[in-house]
């Protein structure tokens, strides 16, 4: 399986898709391309009877630091047809076992991607943070739905109001990591898992789950079109330009003036 952007690769190896993130000089920050390529591989896996598990994973000891805010700050759409929507979806929907193993810095979408998966594991380097508000952002990837309901709702205003930073043994408490594990095992652990996945009979496990996820699938999808049009008047907003650029030139935002 091929992917359409060098800073995306693919490999398939015995009915495993591995997805690896490979943009290290920014971090593995996610561009336009990136996530079409992203989404353009699951979908095909969905369709691909030789594929029966994927995993995400990033390179160079770094996840993502999620979206590249100078794509955002050029202008790029996150809106229903955009590349970002398309790979939302094509994970949300995705009908086989995703497992992702998680290193270093995991931000904004490298965190909520995470709601989706169905198995993650955690080097104990990992960063954890979903910095929308910091951003003058608002949540996104039903994360608003999905973490009071792991986290319950003190918790979630903690991680989603303040862009609390947290590490892999809070990631795993919170019920969005399976384990904490040295740095060097996240990526052995899950392949060993994915591998496992794929030697299980592969119409009852798509339908597992499908039955885990049926519940909360639909609300779930409400709630990502909800914050998906806030998340798109936001990125015009003052406040995003203002934390925006103070990330680039490396100072912190200042919201003093804004009402
Ligand atoms: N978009 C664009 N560029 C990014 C980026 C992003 N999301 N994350 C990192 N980069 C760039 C940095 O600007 C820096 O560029 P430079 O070398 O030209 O200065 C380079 O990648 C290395 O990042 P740096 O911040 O120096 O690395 P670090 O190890 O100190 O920190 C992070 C790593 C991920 C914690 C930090 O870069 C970060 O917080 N990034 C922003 C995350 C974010 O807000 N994402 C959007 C969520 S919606």
């Amino acid at each position: 399986m091929q992917s359409s952007c060098a800073e995306i690769q693919a490999r398939v190896s015995d009915r495993v898709l591995e997805i690896t993130i490979n943009r290290p000089e920014r971090k593995n920050a996610l561009t336009m391309a990136m996530y079409s390529a992203m989404a353009e591989l699951l979908d095909n896996a969905a369709k691909d009877a030789a594929i029966r598990v994927a995993i995400i994973a990033g390179a160079e000891g770094v996840f993502t630091s999620g979206n590249d805010l100078m794509d955002f700050l050029g202008g790029s759409a996150s809106g229903a047809d955009s590349p970002v929507w398309q790979f939302m979806a094509a994970l949300y929907n995705f009908p086989k076992p995703v497992v992702a193993a998680v290193n270093g810095p995991a931000v904004g979408i490298g965190t909520t991607m995470l709601l989706h998966c169905d198995m993650a594991f955690a080097g104990r380097d990992a960063m954890f943070q979903m910095p929308f508000v910091n951003l003058g952002l608002c949540p996104e990837y039903a994360s608003s739905f999905f973490l009071p309901r792991l986290a319950g709702h003190a918790k979630a205003s903690e991680l989603l109001l303040l862009g609390k930073k947290f590490g892999a043994e809070e990631a795993v408490e919170l019920g969005i990591c399976n384990a904490a594990v040295a740095a060097e095992e996240a990526l052995v652990r899950a392949r060993e898992t994915a591998a496992e996945l794929a030697t299980k009979a592969p119409e009852a496990v798509r339908l597992t789950k499908q039955l885990l996820r049926q519940g909360i699938q639909q609300r779930g999808l409400e709630c990502m079109r909800e914050e998906g049009s806030h998340f798109q008047q936001r990125l015009s907003s003052a406040e995003f330009r203002e934390a925006a650029t103070a990330f680039m030139e490396k100072r912190p935002a200042d919201f003093s003036s804004f009402e």
